[in-house]
């Protein structure tokens, strides 16, 4: 699942052909409980599922597969160079680093020539509105081209989650400068059967504004 709105692989085809999948090495970038390395798997292909966190490679762990986890930082991947077929990224790890080109650098190493990354992010035009799935959500409250990051932080003040801001444009030329050819980059919309609120995303906003971003991506 590409994100919110529900496009998913098999509809999408953004990694190619599901049958082409088969026996492709494929790098699962921000994995969390790895549910897409867990479909991959199932489709023949040998994905690694790889995140910072050990707390959710744990719940990854917990319900199971028969392929590796990986504890590691994107932006420094422990892998060597042309490892991999394939590498797909579902909000995984990019929205979260202060200067994605390290990720993506690393991720234009480990790709074999020919290989293909696909990620999805939030869609950086919804930056510029509140994150809520009603009305309140559809007004401009900020800049899109604030690039100031959102930050929670504890009681101790130590920050505990961390959103970077990337413009289109920003996204766009962080992908060519490491290496890449933009092939695609599609915006879901959002499809009638799905009428699920989740967090700010909603029917309401994603009819009438995007919510994901999905970049297809070469290494030439
Ligand atoms: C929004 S979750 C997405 C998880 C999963 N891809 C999914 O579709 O549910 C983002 C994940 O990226 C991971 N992450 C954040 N920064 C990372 C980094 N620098 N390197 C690797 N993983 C990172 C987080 O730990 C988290 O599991």
């Amino acid at each position: 699942m590409w994100g919110p709105e529900g496009l998913d692989e098999v509809e999408a085809e953004l990694l190619g052909p599901p049958e082409e999948l088969k026996g492709r090495d494929v790098l699962e970038l921000g994995a969390g409980a790895a549910q897409c390395s867990r479909w991959l798997a199932a489709q023949g292909a040998r994905p690694v599922a790889l995140d910072i966190s050990h707390r959710q490679l744990q719940h990854a762990l917990r319900i199971g597969g028969a392929f590796p986890l990986v504890c590691a930082d994107a932006g420094a991947l422990p892998f060597a160079d042309g490892s991999f077929d394939l590498a797909c990224s579902a909000y995984g790890a990019l929205p979260f680093v202060a200067d994605p080109r390290l990720v993506l650098r690393e991720v234009h190493r480990v790709l074999r020539p020919g290989g293909r990354l696909v990620f999805s992010v939030t869609h950086p035009i919804r930056w510029a509105f509140p994150d809520e799935p009603g009305p309140e959500g559809l007004s401009v409250s900020g800049s899109y081209f604030d690039r100031t990051p959102y930050v929670e932080q504890d009681d101790a003040g130590r920050a505990v989650y961390v959103e970077h801001h990337r413009t289109l444009g920003d996204r766009v030329r962080d992908v060519v400068s490491s290496g890449f050819r933009l092939v695609d980059l599609v915006e879901p919309e959002w499809p009638a059967w799905n009428t699920t609120e989740w967090g700010g995303w909603s029917p309401l906003r994603g009819g009438l504004i995007p919510g994901t971003a999905v970049f297809v991506c070469e290494r030439d």
